[in-house]
């Protein structure tokens, strides 16, 4: 592709050792049979570990304002006998099509403006359709496996060769332009738990279920709204799906009336408060709206009833702040940012009672929390671990451990190394909630290259690295699919 600004050879100049490294772009698209390693993997571990990232800001005649818009490229680390093998592709998705014709972005993307003249602009608020640049998850459903981002448009690819296959289609029926790339595994019903949001006039949530295997669909509960909330992510327990409407909201007619992109038409409205909406599973009925001072949140990391309470915990910001933080000119130049998100406990009263307690869980500064889901999703938990910020002012640099029992935190950190999302991996047959590994791709900044690093989930000790051929730009999420399952 052809780009103009940005290089990954090092042309920008940026201090060495800064997080804006992992901001550049990542042209090459490699397959290597096997990674150098330092140290040994588990023999346990054999399976797959598949990512998405936003890679490539710089389209050839326009740069992405910001880091969401980056294009997708897929990653895989194979793990098969103590060995790990790599590759990466670009996702070929429509927008990353419509790139590679025209040099900039063709559909309506999360802060930036399609190219063109200014009435090419204009006209593309009634024509482009949402993007289908899916950088921010990877999930498997009904033997398919897709990447995700915020608009109704999965791309399903092999897992094997990491080519693109076509979009997954959510709910053809049923109307609904945004959702989220967090989804719940509910492994008591077997089923995924999301939500769309239709825009308009008469603006709605609606959750709706999808069977694991065979991919049935069907709206669970519906939610009117005035004004849509910008949610990342949901909560789900055992018999509940909450809903929690953060004040950035929007007037729907701005997607019409407001020349802007997606997120800038949503405004920040700390008198809203937050609104939590609770529904039951099974029936659909919304047994709870309750309120909260204002706060902002990407992740809810876990939720689950305690005698007659829902214990809700996200990671929370003061306000929305972050999100102009993470615009793509100020990362690229290593500017100091301040991500303020700190795991919060939010007490939702089930009985009569409207009062919301909160508690804080840490004050350690993270974002990307993961927990042992496979054992702990929905039910009372002790342990999830995040992405971290050591150094103040520093973009995430570290790994942390939270025991939100006793607040006690555990972190690792290098010096100039920036990790990603840590992937927890249970150990099979293992009972402890932290038994297992987990898998991070870090960027050493110095060194402008990635690792691939396995820490012991329960000391955070380093267990082993693998040295990727090139550096790969930070990304959101991914998740480990073990061989057989
Ligand atoms: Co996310």
């Amino acid at each position: 592709m052809p780009q103009e600004g940005g290089t990954q050879d090092g042309a920008r100049p940026t201090q060495a050792g800064s997080f804006a490294a992992g901001f550049e772009n990542l042209e090459q698209e490699v397959s290597v049979d096997r990674l150098a390693v330092e140290g040994t993997f588990p023999e346990w571990l054999s399976g797959t570990l598949l990512r998405t990232a936003p890679c490539n800001c710089d389209l050839g005649r326009q740069t992405v304002c910001h880091w969401f818009d980056g294009l997708a490229m897929l990653h895989k680390f194979r793990f098969a006998a103590g060995q790990i093998s790599y590759a990466n592709r670009f996702l070929h998705s429509d927008a990353f099509v419509g790139a590679e014709k025209t040099g900039g972005v063709t559909m309506r993307s999360f802060a930036t403006d399609p190219c063109g003249t200014l009435f090419q602009r204009v006209l593309s608020k009634f024509t482009a359709k949402w993007t289908d640049n899916c950088n921010v998850n990877v999930i498997t459903l009904a033997d398919q496996t897709m990447a995700l981002t915020e608009t109704r448009l999965p791309v399903v690819f092999d897992p094997e060769t990491l080519q693109t296959l076509g979009h997954y289609k959510i709910l053809p029926d049923v109307k609904g332009d945004i959702t989220v790339a967090h989804p719940h595994y509910d492994s008591e019903r077997n089923c995924l738990y999301s939500y769309l949001l239709q825009l308009g006039m008469k603006s709605c949530y609606r959750l709706f279920s999808i069977d694991r295997h065979s991919g049935a669909q069907r709206v669970v509960a519906e939610l009117r709204t005035d004004r849509p909330a910008y949610m990342h992510s949901f909560g789900m327990s055992r018999r509940h799906l909450v809903l929690v409407e953060f004040p950035l909201v929007v007037n729907p007619l701005s997607f019409i009336f407001r020349f802007q992109p997606f997120i800038r038409n949503y405004r920040w409205r700390p008198e809203r408060g937050l609104r939590f909406h609770v529904f039951e599973k099974e029936g659909g009925r919304r047994v709870k709206t309750v309120e909260a001072e204002a706060a902002f949140s990407f992740h809810h990391v876990n939720a689950y009833e305690r005698e007659d309470e829902l214990v809700v915990d996200f990671v929370a910001h003061p306000d929305a702040a972050i999100i102009d933080q993470l615009d793509l000119a100020p990362l690229r130049a290593g500017k100091p940012i301040n991500p303020g998100g700190r795991p919060v406990r939010y007490r939702i009263p089930l009985g009569a009672s409207a009062t919301v307690r909160v508690e804080s869980l840490s004050d350690t500064r993270l974002e990307l929390p993961r927990f042992n889901y496979a054992q702990v999703a929905g039910k009372s938990y002790r342990i999830f671990w995040g992405a971290g910020t050591h150094r103040p002012g520093n973009f995430i640099d570290s790994i942390v451990k939270v025991d939100v029992e006793r607040g006690q935190t555990l972190t690792w950190w290098e010096e100039d190394a920036y990790p990603g999302e840590p992937v927890f991996v249970p150990q099979p047959d293992a009972a402890g909630e932290d038994a297992g590994v987990l898998l991070s791709v870090v960027l050493d900044a110095r060194r402008n290259r990635s690792f691939l690093l396995v820490l012991d989930a329960a000391d955070l000790a380093e267990i082993a690295r693998a040295e990727c051929p090139h550096p790969i730009p930070f990304g959101f999420h991914g998740n480990y699919f073990a061989a057989g399952d």
